[in-house]
């Protein structure tokens, strides 16, 4: 077992709030964040999923909302039509029954009708802005701080989500009230026509099984020189030679979110939200570090401050 810590839960106390944390081979992580340390910020990346991983899971005892759920359109009609959806997919999302194959015809075909319904439906910018203002959701505690000391090391983040990309701006936008320009949103991206009304996504649909693939080659720009192809090339380029990672995700499948990189060391964390007596046994030997019961960020800043 070579002094192999065998994954106990330690119950530390970062920044005045008490947190559950599980470290399944402390050996291994040692030496991961050596390496990521002997490299520098200028080798490292940040890659985040969104939803339940920077944001919290639950807000005053109620399940937060996801980008999509955040999203209220003028005719209720198409609320409603969007939610029954929600209630057919859902289960099938999580159904481990349904092979792979027909499980990701499942996601398009949702992503699909939700897509419709809500150029159908009608969507402004005002109308994401005053959904946002009006959202049961919150960033974990310490995310602004940890997206701060990455702006200032220079270290790239890459949220990657199969959300929304406008609702996760203007999410950022309100409860974050600045921008950061290290911070790109690979999701799904709105297109506007010249009066406000939404007309068309951008690219690829990105669904719950695709995120798991070629994120760099599905990323476009935060602001709009979408069609500076070349600039966006550069950027992926200089990202991809960024082959240190620090992930952070919410679910097993998100480990999958740097597959489009040639990466030399990840540190993954995760967050384990929910059916903690379920999931423990997976998640603590998926990820290097995982954080129980909606923790904060704090333990990450302090690992990112470390490794930069
Ligand atoms: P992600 O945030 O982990 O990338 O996944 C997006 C989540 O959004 C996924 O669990 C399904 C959910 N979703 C909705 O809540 N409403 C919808 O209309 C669609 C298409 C997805």
């Amino acid at each position: 077992q070579s002094g192999k810590n065998q994954g106990q839960m330690k119950q530390i106390v970062v920044n005045g709030s008490e947190t559950q944390v599980v470290v399944d081979d402390s050996n291994l992580l040692q030496k991961k964040i050596s390496a990521i340390r002997l490299g520098g910020p200028a080798k490292l990346q940040v890659i985040a999923d969104f939803d339940a991983t920077l944001t919290k899971y639950r807000i005053d005892g109620c399940r937060g909302q996801s980008s999509h759920n955040v999203l209220q359109q003028e005719d209720p009609e198409f609320n409603d039509k969007r939610q029954k959806l929600y209630e057919y997919y859902h289960p099938l999302e999580f159904d481990p029954t349904i092979p792979l194959d027909e499980k990701t015809k499942l996601m398009e075909e949702w992503w699909g009708k939700t897509h419709a319904l809500l150029i159908e439906g009608g969507v402004t910018y005002n109308g994401i802005q005053n959904s946002v203002a009006k959202a049961t959701i919150a960033f974990r505690d310490g995310v602004t701080e940890l997206l701060e000391l990455l702006e200032e090391k220079g270290v790239p983040v890459l949220i990657f989500s199969a959300g929304l990309a406008d609702i996760i701006e203007e999410v950022l936008k309100q409860k974050v009230h600045r921008s950061f320009k290290n911070v790109r949103v690979v999701s799904n991206r709105m297109v506007f026509d010249e009066n406000g009304h939404l007309r068309s996504f951008k690219g690829k649909t990105i669904h719950v099984l695709n995120k798991n693939e070629h994120a760099l080659d599905m990323a476009a720009p935060l602001h709009d020189h979408f069609d500076d192809v070349n600039g966006l090339s550069e950027e992926k380029s200089a990202l991809k030679k960024r082959t240190n990672v620090l992930l952070l995700g919410d679910h097993i499948g998100d480990l999958g979110m740097s597959d489009g990189l040639d990466y030399e060391t990840r540190i993954s964390v995760g967050f384990l939200n929910d059916r903690v007596e379920d999931s423990l046994e997976s998640y603590r030997k998926a990820f290097d570090i995982l954080y129980l019961n909606d923790s904060s960020v704090h333990g990450v800043l302090k690992l990112a401050t470390h490794l930069c």
